[in-house]
């Protein structure tokens, strides 16, 4: 069975990172649109710099860690017998540290920045600052995090609509579904045949479509609801 699964923050809401409109609509304090777009880094690079270097320094800290829910993913990918992606809007690491494959981070990923200059993609753990060096071009005060901002089109989307097309089950995991393209995977796998299924603490935005919805806490349920496709 070909199975495409798509993640959204709630799968690392046990792993001690906040989920985005979970919390009176700020994230980590701020609004979305003042860290979250090319105009707000245009406008105020330092904030949005600190606010992600940040974000990236909170991954490596000891109380974030992937949970049963992460981990279940990875192990059911690797016993399943069919084909299997994993599409994230997350930008933590905690499906890579899980030991999951065949991954697309379709919002980006905090563990890397993009060169304004070269545009290379490089691994990067710490605070960028004007002083940071592209690893590419040697350019100086160049890098920006390397994550998809509102405005700015996802990553892999040539990929995940080829996966869709041929998708006989599709579940999402944590996610509110109202930032789109990623809202509209479920009914792009539906009309294409799939069984939907969401897996989410509370009915999302489009809770309606699916086939089949569970509601719980990720990793309770993610682990549960693989085991079975085992069976
Ligand atoms: N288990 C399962 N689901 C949970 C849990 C949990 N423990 N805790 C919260 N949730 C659910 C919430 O009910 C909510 O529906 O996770 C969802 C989180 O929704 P959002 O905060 O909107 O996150 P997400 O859907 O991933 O956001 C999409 O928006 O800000 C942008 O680019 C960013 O990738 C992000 C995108």
């Amino acid at each position: 069975m070909n199975i495409v699964v798509l993640t959204g923050a709630g799968i690392s809401a046990e792993s001690g990172l906040k989920t985005f409109r979970d919390n009176g609509g700020l994230w980590e304090g701020h609004r979305m649109e003042d860290v979250a777009t090319p105009e707000a880094f245009a406008a105020n690079p330092e904030l949005v710099q600190n606010f992600y270097n940040l974000r990236r320094q909170q991954l490596r800290s000891d109380e974030v860690k992937c949970n049963a829910a992460h981990i279940a993913l990875a192990e059911f990918e690797a016993q399943h017998k069919g084909r299997f992606t994993l599409i994230t809007q997350n930008v933590d690491d905690l499906h890579q540290r899980a030991g999951s494959n065949n991954l697309l981070a379709m919002h980006g990923e905090l563990r890397k920045v993009r060169c304004l200059n070269c545009d290379a993609v490089m691994p990067y753990d710490e605070a960028i600052t004007p002083q940071s060096q592209c690893t590419q071009c040697l350019q100086l005060d160049c890098l920006r995090p390397h994550i998809v901002w509102f405005g700015e089109m996802p990553l892999y989307m040539d990929v995940i609509e080829r996966v869709l097309q041929s998708c006989e089950l599709f579940v999402s995991i944590g996610t509110s579904s109202v930032v789109y393209p990623a809202a509209g995977f479920q009914q792009l796998a539906q009309h294409r045949g799939a069984h939907t299924v969401e897996l989410n603490l509370a009915p999302s935005e489009t809770a309606s479509r699916f086939d089949e919805a569970i509601y719980g806490n990720a990793s309770t349920l993610v682990p549960e609801y693989f085991s079975g496709l085992l069976d």
